[in-house]
């Protein structure tokens, strides 16, 4: 992959500048750094190969060489976004989602509150981050991680939830920059939509275990049990226990699994 290559096939994406590198830590560090000098929205950081990449709940996210996608973009909120920061996750989500469907014709969900699943089976990632100037946020960075090929998938015993790659459920070969292209036109795509009742209806439709019955593992608190109901547009997850009781439980130090 070459800085020349990235260019040319975003070309039509209103993306300002890119950072690549063949092989680097954590785009995220990279981009949190770069949002502070004043970057501009959209702004690329790609890695071919991710040393210490970063997953949500403190999980490592490796990246081999040329397996997979690993980005992030650099975004300068407004106020109202940085109050529904929560929605962030979603809205990655939400844009991986529909790629999948546009290129591939797959039907994936989204598993609360970001990941992205085929069958059940988890092939993508995102972690939102923050860079901070004077006390307000200066920058949200989207970073975002899908498994393309077979080596890019984790071994199973090393992960909470199944994992799979995308080349392995279309059977296929996939373009990344042609996928990383339309990923990022959706995330503009719905950051135009942030808030709406139609970003909560999509996220709704393709949201995982609707109706059925869940946990919510919580470090050092109870485990909650309650079927699925939905979404709420402060990012949070409506359960219903068994004695009826309605839950909404915020996004945090939280990890979902269907029973
Ligand atoms: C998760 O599922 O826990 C989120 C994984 C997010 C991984 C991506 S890869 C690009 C970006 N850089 C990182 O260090 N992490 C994100």
């Amino acid at each position: 992959m070459k800085l020349s290559e990235i260019k040319v096939a975003l070309s039509d994406t209103p993306v300002p500048e890119i950072k690549f590198f063949d092989s680097i830590g954590s785009t995220n560090d990279i981009a949190m750094d770069w949002a502070l000098q004043g970057t501009k929205d959209y702004s690329l950081v790609f890695a071919d190969k991710q040393t210490s990449g970063r997953g949500r709940l403190g999980r490592k996210w490796i990246t081999e060489s040329g397996a997979a996608l690993a980005f992030s973009l650099v975004i300068h909120p407004t106020q109202e976004e940085t109050e529904a920061i929560t929605l962030f996750s979603p809205l990655g989500a939400l844009a991986i989602s529909d790629s999948l469907e546009i290129l591939y014709n797959l039907d994936t969900q989204i598993k609360w509150p970001n990941d992205v699943l085929y069958r059940k089976s988890k092939f993508s990632g995102i972690l939102i981050e923050t860079s901070w100037m004077d006390n307000r946020v200066e920058g949200i960075i989207i970073g975002i991680g899908v498994n393309i090929k077979p080596s890019s998938v984790p071994p199973a015993d090393t992960m909470l939830f199944p994992a799979t790659c995308i080349e392995d459920a279309i059977g296929m070969a996939v373009d990344r920059l042609n996928l990383l292209n339309i990923i990022i036109k959706r995330i503009i795509h719905w950051r135009e939509q942030f808030k709406t009742a139609s970003f909560l209806a999509a996220w709704e439709e393709k949201l995982a275990f609707k109706g059925e019955w869940v946990q919510i593992l919580q470090p050092k608190q109870e485990t909650l049990t309650g079927k699925l109901l939905g979404v709420e547009l402060n990012g949070n997850l409506v359960l219903e226990t068994e004695t009826g009781e309605r839950l909404s439980i915020s996004v945090g130090d939280l990890h979902l699994r269907p029973i």
